[in-house]
């Protein structure tokens, strides 16, 4: 019954029911709009869980996989593996690749006429055992990583994040395995993807770029001195992991000027907003519904501004529904990140985007 009238309240006016609480929105109702995909100037893309391990998201395992599918296949054109990809899954062992599930996922887009964003070669997190404790050749078992799994998407994947979180908000190298083993790695995984597949488009992919200036400095440098060395890049991915206030819009507007000035293309790569930060909400309220609308509308919207045509990546978010978010679990109290509800509706964050795309 619950379920039945919150359907219905859907429909009329855009009302979450994902977080328990109710609520209205103050704008128009937006469920009878044609689909994102079809009106977005980008590539507009979804995270999406694949592996059985991602019980509750999975496209592949989970009980609502079908319906997962048709919704990311209908609102969105391009996807990305939320896990899949990582080094831990799709390289388990040295001489063991697991292609399955993030084949699963480009099978999936190709069906649907969607693009794959690759996520992620390098990283410091995600790794399998056998790599934190490698003892050979660190440089070589790094580029056959890189080599391996590019090469295998080559007709499939058309650009990837390279190198994933490489500096911390003061701007310094991230302390890794990488870091450690191998000189000048960054530079040498860019150069093996490049090698690997030379019309992948090649990212640097990192959070916090906007609010902690330092970090996109360092960034912006590692960009320039690449440009120096004759080391390709092609592009900076802005996670976008934010909540309603910070940062704030004239940071945002700072940072991708600066990173739209080097020429590189600019995606924004998972997006989600915490409307929920020290969990005073226990429930969806309607002050909620409209800072999300207000805040997805505001980011898209200057996205759109600020980075000319040619430098657009595509926007990405980080999750279909709010019930599939990493945000909850990471915070440890309920939250609303995302453009649709626990039922798979539009809730207002969908409308801000949907606004934002139309009216650019
Ligand atoms: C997160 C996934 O969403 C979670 O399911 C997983 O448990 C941890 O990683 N930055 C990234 C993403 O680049 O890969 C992270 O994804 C979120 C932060």
């Amino acid at each position: 019954m619950k379920q039945t009238i919150c359907y219905l309240l859907a429909l009329l006016s855009m009302v979450g029911c994902g977080g328990g609480g109710s609520s209205t929105t103050t704008t128009t109702n937006y469920a009878d709009q044609p689909n994102l995909r079809d009106v977005s100037p980008v590539p507009l893309g979804v995270a999406l869980g694949v592996g059985d391990f991602e019980t509750k998201s999975s496209i592949r395992y989970s009980a609502n996989a079908e319906n997962y599918q048709a919704l990311a296949a209908k609102e969105f054109n391009s996807v990305v593996a939320e896990n899949v990809m990582k080094p831990e899954f799709i390289h388990p062992q040295e001489n063991e690749y697991f292609w399955d599930d993030a084949d699963y996922l480009v099978d999936f887009a190709k069906a649907n006429n969607m693009q794959v964003h690759g996520h992620t070669l390098i990283w410091y997190q995600t790794l399998p055992n056998w790599m934190q404790n490698y003892s050979g050749d660190w440089e070589q078992m790094m580029i056959d990583h890189i080599t391996t799994i590019v090469s295998h998407y080559s007709d499939s994947i058309s650009s990837w994040d390279v190198l994933n979180e490489a500096f911390q908000d003061d701007g310094t190298e991230r302390t890794s395995i990488w870091q450690q083993h191998i000189p000048d790695y960054i530079a040498k995984a860019f150069s093996a993807a490049r090698t690997a597949d030379p019309d992948a488009d090649l990212y640097y992919n990192d959070y916090n770029l906007a609010s902690a200036p330092a970090k996109l400095n360092a960034v912006l440098e590692m960009a320039s001195d690449f440009k120096t060395r004759n080391i390709p890049i092609d592009g900076i991915g802005f996670q976008m992991h934010i909540d309603s206030n910070s940062p704030n819009l004239s940071q945002l507007r700072t940072a991708f000027s600066k990173a739209v000035a080097t020429g590189l293309k600019i995606r924004i790569s998972e997006m989600d907003v915490v409307m929920n930060p020290d969990g005073a909400y226990t429930g969806y309220a309607s002050n909620i519904a409209t800072q999300e609308h207000d805040r997805f509308k505001q980011v898209v919207a200057l996205y759109l501004e600020l980075v000319p045509l040619a430098q657009r990546g595509g926007i990405t978010f980080w999750g279909l529904a709010d019930n599939l978010s990493w945000i909850p679990n990471y915070y440890k109290h309920a939250d609303w990140p995302l453009l649709f509800d626990s039922k798979l509706q539009r809730k207002a964050a969908w409308t801000g985007v949907y606004e934002a795309l139309t009216e650019n």
